[in-house]
This record gives structure tokens, sequence and C-alpha cells, in this order.
């Protein structure tokens, strides 16, 4: 759904004048396309962390940073997050419609009959140590599922695809619940067929085999919420991470794998684990805010505000809304006595009435709170970043779908512009 409106841009290199078409989306930014600039002009662009460049079109998701809005396929995200399922925005995100209710049931029925793991995997869990971040094993055991799931390992073939996306999205959660029940020594529990996504995710995660773990309703629903308001996010950096490995036709499970490992950083999906870690350090540091906040904007402190500010919205993300919103009902409801979700509201107030987060335009992002459902919820620092994996698993798959899918498909492969000694005469190891 892009056009080029026959407009163009003017570029003038030593004096001669080149056109590049202007592309229109939809709605949102116009793009300038450079594509044949290097094959017109000899030069390539350079564009310092991809702020300017858009890889791709795609019809996925629609993010107006300026204005606070998110979409899925046209659809706002709040209205998702408030009448859909999380198996239901999968669906929308990975083949561009809302389901019918057959088509939802196929789907579902579709993921239901994959969620066991080989039995052999069982044995990769066993060789981490305890200790071992949940990240590290759940993008290893999701790049294994390669060696596991062969027969689905072809991106170019359409059926290997399908059964591949199937097979990804039944046996994520139960790779991420296993990852935890390892990390605290609990026998693994096995997937339940008859729950719904979530259910059988929190059933996995908390469930021993002596009992039946009783899942309040309101921990599911917060859950499917949560899930969906992850789901996806445009050009982030292991949204990116997915395709640019994937361009080169390796695995839909490679691909994800490296995903994962991109959303572990503490500037992208690692930050619901360090902003609880945060604010832990401030409330055992007797609550001085304004300490915390001078050391954020301290250009000599690389100490920032986590869970604040992003590269795309300068206004309220409006997942951060929702967010907020669920941590009121359940911390009423069930942690009253916990003073995160206080401690953060009052850090909020402090650092959105000063000048310094005001001109840069910092709100906090989806991950300011999250992290004080998931505490309530009863799930443990280490695996906050494996939920935000587990969510925008539709995301990574849909973009990673649209790719092979796009006429022209190519591999990724960024230039540089090289800035290192010219060539130089070698100088033998004796002479150094
Ligand atoms: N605390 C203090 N200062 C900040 C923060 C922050 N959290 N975020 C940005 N700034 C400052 C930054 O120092 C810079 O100041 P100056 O203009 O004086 O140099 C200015 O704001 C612009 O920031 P930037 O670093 O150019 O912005 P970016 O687009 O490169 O980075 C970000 C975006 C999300 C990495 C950054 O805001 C950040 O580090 N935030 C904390 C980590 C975080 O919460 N990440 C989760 C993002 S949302 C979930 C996801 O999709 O990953």
């Amino acid at each position: 759904m892009s056009s080029t409106n026959e407009e163009t841009a003017k570029l003038i290199i030593d004096g001669k004048e080149y056109a590049l078409p202007i592309r229109i989306g939809t709605e949102g930014n116009r793009a300038i396309d450079v594509s044949k600039l290097y094959a017109m002009t000899g030069h390539i662009t350079l564009d310092d962390g991809f702020a300017n460049t858009g890889p791709t079109m795609s019809m996925i998701c629609y993010v107006d940073g300026e204005n606070g809005v998110l979409r899925y396929r046209g659809y706002r995200v709040e209205e998702l997050a408030e009448r859909c399922d999380f198996t239901e925005t999968a669906y929308l995100l990975i083949y561009g419609e809302l389901p019918t209710g057959d088509q939802l049931e196929e789907f579902r029925t579709n993921i239901r009959v994959h969620t066991l793991l080989h039995e052999g995997m069982k044995r990769i869990f066993a060789g981490f140590p305890p200790q071992a971040h949940p990240m590290a094993i759940l993008s290893a055991v999701v790049g294994a599922l390669a060696i596991y799931d062969k027969d689905s390992a072809d991106p170019v073939d359409p059926v290997q695809s399908e059964l591949a996306i199937y097979r990804m999205l039944a046996k994520m959660p139960t790779i991420t619940a296993f990852c935890y029940k390892q990390s605290i020594g609990q026998p693994f529990i096995y997937p339940q067929n008859k729950l719904t996504y979530c259910q059988n995710f929190l059933h996995m995660m908390f469930a021993v085999p002596s009992e039946q773990y009783r899942m309040p309703v309101d921990f599911v629903n917060a859950l499917n919420v949560l899930l969906i308001l992850h789901a996806e996010h445009g050009q982030n950096c292991s949204t990116s991470a997915v395709q640019m490995v994937g361009s080169s036709n390796v695995n839909l499970f490679s691909s994800i794998s490296a995903g994962i490992c991109a959303l572990w950083g503490a500037l992208h999906g690692g930050a619901n684990e360090a902003c609880i870690k945060m604010l832990e350090d401030i409330a055992a540091d007797g609550r001085d805010l304004g300490k915390y906040v001078d050391r954020a904007k301290d250009p000599d402190d690389p100490f920032r505000l986590m869970g604040f500010g992003h590269r795309v919205y300068k206004n309220y993300d409006p997942r951060a809304t929702i967010v907020k919103e669920i941590c009121h009902r359940l911390v009423d409801k069930y942690a009253a006595d916990d003073p995160l979700f206080e401690l953060a509201q009052e850090l909020e107030e402090v650092a959105l009435s000063d000048p310094y987060f005001v001109e840069r335009k910092l709100y906090p992002n989806v991950d300011f709170y999250s992290g004080i459902i998931y505490r309530i919820m009863g799930i443990p620092n280490n695996m906050f970043t494996a939920l935000f994996a587990l969510g925008r698993l539709p995301g990574w798959v849909a973009h990673w779908r649209e790719m092979h899918l796009a006429p022209g498909k190519r591999i990724h492969r960024p230039r540089q512009l090289y800035t290192g000694h010219s060539e130089r005469e070698f100088v033998p190891l004796i002479k150094r």
C-alpha cells in the first residue's frame, strides 16, 4: 500500500542533480527511496543507529510517536487489549485480518497440538548452571528447535513455514516456563491443552506435580493484556534482528533466537527487569528520588531512568497508560503493601515535572510499570524479559513471514563508511 506519487527529492552531488523517488505510506512518515543511490551516485547513506532508516515497507504496525498512537493492522492497541485474546491478536498480526470463529479455532488447534517439546530437549535445560539467566536459556533452546524440528526448517517452503510458525507459537510458553522451573529446581510441568494460551503458561510456571495451581482470573486477564501490548512494535531492535538474521534464509527458530538475544539488552526488553532493580535500589537507599533523577540527568553518569524514554514515542507511551491502570487494580486487590508502585508513581511525577525530561520528551514506556504486575503475579525479576519475548513473538513471526512473502526479498546487507587506516605495509612479528 505505498505509492510514489511521482514526487521526487532532488539531490545534488558535485553539481550533478539526481532525482530520488519519494514513497508515501498509508499514513505517517514519507520516505526518500535511496535503494538505487549507490548505483546512481557511488555514495551510501550514513544513519547512526538507523534512526532515519526504513529497511522495509510493512503493513503490520503503525506507531505515531508524536501523538502516542499504536495500531496493529489498523486496530488501536487499546481496543485489542480490551476486546481480544492474545492468540486472536497473534493471528491478526501474522495473517493481517481478525480471524472468524472457525479460523481462530483452527489456529488454536494447530498451536495446541505442538505444545510438547522433544523429551531429549530436557537435557539441554539440565546442562545450564542453576544461576543461568532465563534469557540465555530461552535463546539457546529456541535455537535448538532447528535441530529437533528439521521438517519445518525451510523458510522458503510455504508448508514448512506454516508448520514452523505453529511450532514456534506452541513451544515458546513451554520453553519459557521450563526455563523458570529449571532455575528453581522444580520438575517441569507439561502443557495442558484444554487450557487457554495464558492459562497454560501460568499452569506450567506455577503448578507442581503434587499440587494444582489455582490461578486467579485477574492474573490470566492481566497476562493476556500484557502479552497483547508487547506483541508488536514495528522496527524495534529485536524485530530488526529477526529480519536481519532471517533474511539469510535461515530457519524461523534461529531467527527468533536472535531476536531473543537482542531483546535481552537493558536498553530494549531488559528494561523491565532493570526498572524493578532500580526501584528496589531507590527504596533501599532511603527513597531519595532527587538523587536518582539528578544522576539520570548527569551526562557523565551512565545511569538512566529505566522504563523512561523511547526512540519513537515523544509522548506518553499508550501501552504504559494501560499497564498503569492494571497496576492500580492489582495493587489494590493483591498487594496494597507493595511500596514499589507508589514509589514508581512518585518517580514519574518528579521526572515529568523536571525540565530535563520535559524538554527531551521522555515519558514512561511500556516497561516502567509492567514489572510491578509481574511481581504481583509471583513472577521473579529475572523472568520479566522472557515474558516480553513471549509477548513479542507474534510480531517477530509476522515480520519474518511478511519479509519472506515480499516480492524481490533480498539478504539484508548494510554498508559502512570506512574510517580506518589506508593500505599499509605488513610488519613482521619480530619487528613489532
Ligand atoms: N534517562 C535519562 N535520560 C535519558 C533517558 C533516560 N531513560 N532516555 C533518554 N535520555 C536522554 C539522553 O541522554 C539524551 O540526552 P541528550 O540529548 O542530552 O544527549 C536524550 O534523552 C535523547 O536520548 P537518546 O539516547 O538519543 O534516545 P534513543 O532514542 O537513542 O534511546 C532509549 C531510546 C529507549 C534506549 C532510551 O530512552 C533509554 O535508554 N531508556 C531507558 C531504557 C528503557 O527504558 N528501554 C525500554 C524502551 S521501551 C521497550 C522496548 O521496546 O524496548
